[in-house]
């Protein structure tokens, strides 16, 4: 009888948020991470990184024994089952990055040698078409001396979970993909089927390369739908009269459309859709096709950012020396998670400007104190931010900012200017009372 029903390799933010809410439903799992530091505080139920509700999840499980950690990844040979969601982060070129699942498929591969009990390899991690079979299968069947389908077997089984909401995703997935042979799907489906019940949500089971390329085809496709609501924007900013808000609300209203993912704004950062519409690319290129429309969704998703920029130049004049305050640096709320905010393209262009900055963020300070290193102050409360600043750019649309009235502004801000990235706040009573512009919003004739 195996000690564990599943074991999951990479407890960072997908890894940690699913083992937790795996051990919840009521799997014995274990949780592995070559990261000393980081498996001695999820140990103690700390955690390195901000998701509502991780954090009650991970005290209890940890404390009731249903979620162990250790970084020795031998141990993972006693589950049937072992994970593995280690990053694939983007090269240079915008390529996968591969080292990470590499290793980790040779720790494990050294881990159940010489186990004469089946083992199924799932690879959680989001990965080109290719990455189960091509890449971690190999690795394995080298550094274990087991044979693929025999020993072990494989399977791919991408993950969809959001940041801020990956607690709420894990408990009530929409769809289950899982990639291999029918024997792993299977094995994999049965799992699934013992942790949520009734709740299982549809399962498609199909190969190692639909499952992955599924993943490819899901982000690419939902950044593209933010592209194509901020390419209108552009259009509104344009055309007097005309208003984003009101023009998703209308196309959201086609079933065939649907209103998510339509909210115009400086665009999409975090740790998957740049890096998966990027790796798609150059993919799809390797195999001699060029992908018109994820180029284009982040070609217009680069400039974004900096038409936030250009809004406070068109108010303000040169910034050079003016004080512009940043509401917002998280890539989107309820995380603190910047990788590859838009704050950070925004900041880089003030900065170019010359222009002093001044930020807040609820949860991201900590991570923003590291990627500016002294060169914009960062405040601990909006209204620090906002005092005495030539012009406010709102990039987050925290819901604590929503509360942030037009007297507020003009109360503490030097120049009362205005500029809605998010279009958080009401456009008629603001650019009643403020000089105030807004990502998709036409002028007033
Ligand atoms: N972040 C998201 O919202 C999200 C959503 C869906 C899918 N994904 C995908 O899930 C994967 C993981 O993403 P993440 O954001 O959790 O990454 P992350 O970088 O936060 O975490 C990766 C973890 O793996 C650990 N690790 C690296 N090599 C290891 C090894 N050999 N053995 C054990 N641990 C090892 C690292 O120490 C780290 O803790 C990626 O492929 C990502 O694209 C992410």
């Amino acid at each position: 009888m195996p000690k564990y029903s599943v074991a999951v390799v990479g407890l960072g933010f997908v890894g940690l948020s699913t083992a937790a809410c795996f051990a919840k439903l009521g799997a014995k799992v274990l949780g592995v991470d070559i990261d000393k530091k980081k498996i001695a505080a999820v140990e103690k139920g700390v955690l390195s990184f901000y998701e509502p509700g991780l954090k009650p999840i991970l005290k209890k499980v940890i404390k009731d024994g249903s979620f162990t950690v250790s970084s020795n990844i031998r141990l993972v040979a006693q589950a049937p089952i072992i994970f593995i969601v280690v990053g694939t982060p983007s090269k240079e070129d915008g390529s996968m990055e591969d080292r990470f699942l590499l290793s980790a498929s040779r720790q494990i591969g050294a881990g159940i040698k010489g186990s004469n009990s089946y083992h199924l390899i799932v690879v959680k991690s989001t990965g080109i078409p290719g990455t189960s079979l091509k890449l971690v299968v190999p690795e394995i069947e080298k550094a274990s001396g087991l044979k693929y389908g025999e020993g072990f077997g494989a399977c791919s089984n991408p993950e969809f979970l959001r940041e801020g909401s990956a607690i709420e995703d894990t408990l009530n997935p929409d769809r289950i993909i899982i990639g291999g042979r029918p024997k792993d799907t299977e094995m994999l489906k049965t799992f699934y089927k013992k942790i949520y019940g009734k709740k299982l949500p549809k399962v498609i089971c199909t190969n190692p390369t639909n499952a992955e390329l599924i993943k490819y085809a899901n982000n690419t496709f939902l950044a593209m739908k933010i592209s194509f609501i901020n390419q209108i924007a552009r259009v509104c900013e344009i055309l007097p009269e005309s208003d984003i808000g009101v023009i998703a609300n209308g196309i959201g209203l086609d079933k065939r459309i649907n209103p998510l993912f339509l909210r115009a704004g400086l665009g999409f950062g975090g740790s998957c859709f740049p890096k998966d519409v990027k790796a798609f690319i150059e993919f799809s290129k390797k195999l001699g096709y060029y992908p018109p429309l994820a180029e284009a969704t982040m070609k217009v998703n680069e400039d974004q950012p900096i038409s936030a920029v250009r809004m406070a130049e068109k108010k303000l004049g040169n910034l050079e020396g003016k004080k512009i305050a940043l509401l917002g640096l998280a890539f989107k709320p309820d995380t603190d998670d910047m990788r590859e905010a838009v704050s950070i393209t925004i900041v880089k262009e003030l900065l170019k400007r010359k222009a002093k900055v001044f930020a807040h963020d609820p949860k991201a300070l900590n991570t923003a104190a590291a990627i500016f290193d002294g060169k914009i102050s960062l405040e601990k409360n909006a209204k620090a931010c906002l005092k005495n600043a030539d012009c406010a750019i709102l990039v987050t649309e925290w819901m604590e900012y929503a509360s942030l009235k037009p007297k507020d502004f003009k109360k503490l801000m030097k120049n009362p200017v205005l500029i809605d990235g998010r279009r958080l706040f009401d456009a008629d009573e603001f650019s009643e009372q403020l000089d105030f512009a807004a990502v998709g919003l036409g002028s007033k004739v």
